[in-house]
């Protein structure tokens, strides 16, 4: 059987986690960047031959989509908190059946411990952006439900590099509910492939947390 083929969508600090990630797991992996060069100084050139296609254009053009998913089962987001590129994205998924879209939102906009508070009201003494993230992040959520597609929408704190995955990533995942305010890049693109490579997050909004 034919491994699985996933398309990243935007290499930048998740991106690029995403494409080794997936990668290591043997996947066929494409994706669709804006700057050739940008993506050439951040992968290392063994990544980039690895690589089934790499095509340069805008992920909110229809006829760019339409050009580069065919052939792709799952479409991986690496950008969040665009509504034009959530829109697009998820049209142009149910357009070319793709089996599922994974999409990056933000800890806002699951539910605290309790289940009940939506996360972003515990969090406003942060300041004022949580409100403006939670309602960007809400703004694609809806977009991609409204588009009747299959889709896991992974809900993170504050990411960054951690250098390497943590061995118990999986056992930090929460469906729902916030599971802490940091995870690294590594962690985050463990679990945006085990969204696209299984069904056990299907539909759902999913959070994780890296502790040291
Ligand atoms: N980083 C965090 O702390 C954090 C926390 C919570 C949620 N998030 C969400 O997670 C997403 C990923 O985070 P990140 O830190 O990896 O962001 P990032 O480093 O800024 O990466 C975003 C990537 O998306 C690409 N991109 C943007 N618009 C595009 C388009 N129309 N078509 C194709 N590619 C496009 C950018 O490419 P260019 O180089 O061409 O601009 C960039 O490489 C964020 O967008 C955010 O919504 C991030």
């Amino acid at each position: 059987m034919q491994p699985l083929s996933v398309l990243i969508v935007g290499v930048g600090g998740l991106g690029k986690c995403m494409v080794q990630e997936a990668l290591d797991r043997g996947l066929r992996v494409s994706v669709l960047v804006r700057d050739r060069a940008k993506l050439e100084a951040e992968l290392a050139e063994e990544i980039l031959a690895r690589l089934s296609k790499t095509k340069v254009g805008d992920g909110t053009h229809a006829k760019v989509l339409d050009e580069v998913m065919p052939g792709s089962d799952v479409v991986l987001s690496g950008r969040g908190a665009d509504l034009d590129l959530a829109r697009e994205l998820a049209t142009a998924v149910k357009r070319n059946d793709i089996k599922k879209l994974c999409w990056p939102g933000g800890t806002t906009n699951v539910m605290a411990d309790d289940g009940v508070t939506p996360n972003y009201k515990r969090l406003l003494h942060l300041g004022s952006w949580v409100e403006g993230a939670y309602r960007a992040h809400g703004a694609c959520i809806d977009a991609i439900r409204q588009a009747d597609i299959n889709y896991v929408i992974f809900c993170p704190g504050r990411m960054d590099s951690a250098g390497r995955r943590s061995p118990d990533v999986r056992r930090s995942v929460r469906i729902n509910r916030d599971a802490g305010p940091f995870v690294s890049y590594e962690d985050a693109a463990w679990v945006m492939l085990e969204a696209a490579t299984t069904n056990t997050y299907d539909g759902q909004l999913v959070s994780a947390a890296t502790k040291f």
